[in-house]
């Protein structure tokens, strides 16, 4: 993972122009599998991404617990915004609606429990 930060740009143009060429971008559905790529490549530096682990960076909180601070679709504000909340020394995250879309549904997709 050490190349982690080198790929963390172009995978997001890449991502832009594959759904540009796509059918009706605003219709479609979130793409979990998608998501996840996402947050590997630009997240999981720092944060554990996955069900299981513990996040490289000790002051990042894992995202399977998210929710146990927020409903996760309050986050899509924060994202469209380029996030963030508290990321003192985080990278500025610019992400496409559609990206948003995905990383939500795979952070929803791991949380360890649900509000509900
Ligand atoms: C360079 C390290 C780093 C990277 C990369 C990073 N984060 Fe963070 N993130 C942090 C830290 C540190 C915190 C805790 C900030 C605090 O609470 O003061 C945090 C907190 C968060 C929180 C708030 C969690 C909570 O429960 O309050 C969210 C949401 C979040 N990050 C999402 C993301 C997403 C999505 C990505 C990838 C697009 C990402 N982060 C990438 C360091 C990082």
């Amino acid at each position: 993972m050490k190349h982690a930060f080198a790929l963390l740009a172009l995978p997001l143009t890449l991502a832009a122009c594959a759904y540009a060429s796509g059918p009706s971008a605003s219709a479609r559905q979130a793409d979990v599998a998608e998501g996840r790529r996402l947050a590997e490549v630009n997240c999981s530096t720092c944060h554990a991404i996955g069900p299981t682990g513990e996040s490289r960076n000790p002051l990042s909180p894992p995202f399977r617990t998210f929710s146990r601070n927020y409903p996760v679709n309050a986050l899509e504000e924060a994202f469209a915004e380029g996030i963030l909340v508290g990321h003192p020394s985080m990278p500025e995250f610019r992400l496409e609606p559609d990206q948003i879309d995905d990383l939500l549904a795979y952070i929803e997709s791991i949380q360890e429990e649900r509000g509900g």
